[in-house]
């Protein structure tokens, strides 16, 4: 998808998108630092745009791995359709229905969630349940890395989490903090 497209579906639906560009190389870099590649992983994509982050992760991903993408804005899901990857499950659904889907899968085990998803400007009762269930879903292996265009968020994500770790990368359209979280 060309960056013009990205920025007129997101201009049309802000409240959803959170921002008007998809991620840098920059920040797409430290979102996938924490992750550790060498062995097989389950990973979940909350907020998968055009696909910044998700290309990525397939390129890095062991061909035993998954990564189960969820994106609500049907243009997005359209363009990310046009991806052929056989590690990769895209879901037209709000990342709400993760454990739906876990279970429909039969996966037990999640090793990151890797969300885009703009918990700030979502209303507040879908942030929580995001939030709710990805700390349930990640039990104490596995861990949470947000994306975040400000610390607006700290107090509530500290209030799910034990251990966070934030990054910081000037190197985008706004300012990026990517948080790792875990228990
Ligand atoms: C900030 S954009 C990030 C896009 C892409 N991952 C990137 O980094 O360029 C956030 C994305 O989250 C999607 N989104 C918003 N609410 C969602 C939800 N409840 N479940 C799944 N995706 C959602 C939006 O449609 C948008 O594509």
């Amino acid at each position: 998808m060309k960056k013009i497209q990205f920025i007129k579906e997101s201009l049309k639906n802000i409240k959803e998108v959170g921002t008007i560009f998809p991620s840098s190389k920059f920040v797409v870099a430290k979102m996938i630092a924490p992750i550790n590649f060498g062995e097989k992983l389950t990973i979940l994509e909350l907020g998968t745009g055009s696909g910044a982050i998700t290309k990525k992760l397939l390129e890095k991903m062991s061909s035993d791995s998954q990564l189960i993408c969820f994106e609500t804005n049907k243009k997005f899901y359209q363009e990310l359709q046009q991806i052929n990857n056989e590690k990769m499950i895209l879901i037209n659904e709000s990342a709400e229905k993760m454990k739906l889907y876990l279970k429909e899968f039969k996966i037990e085990k999640v090793d990151y969630i890797v969300s885009s998803v703009p918990l700030l400007t979502l209303p507040k009762e879908k942030t929580h349940k995001i939030l709710s269930i990805s700390v349930e879903i990640l039990g104490k292996s596995g861990k949470l890395i947000q994306l975040q265009y400000s610390k607006l968020l700290d107090k509530r994500l500290k209030s799910y989490y034990s251990n966070i770790d934030i990054q910081f990368t000037p190197r985008y359209y706004l300012p990026a903090f990517i948080y790792t979280c875990y228990n």
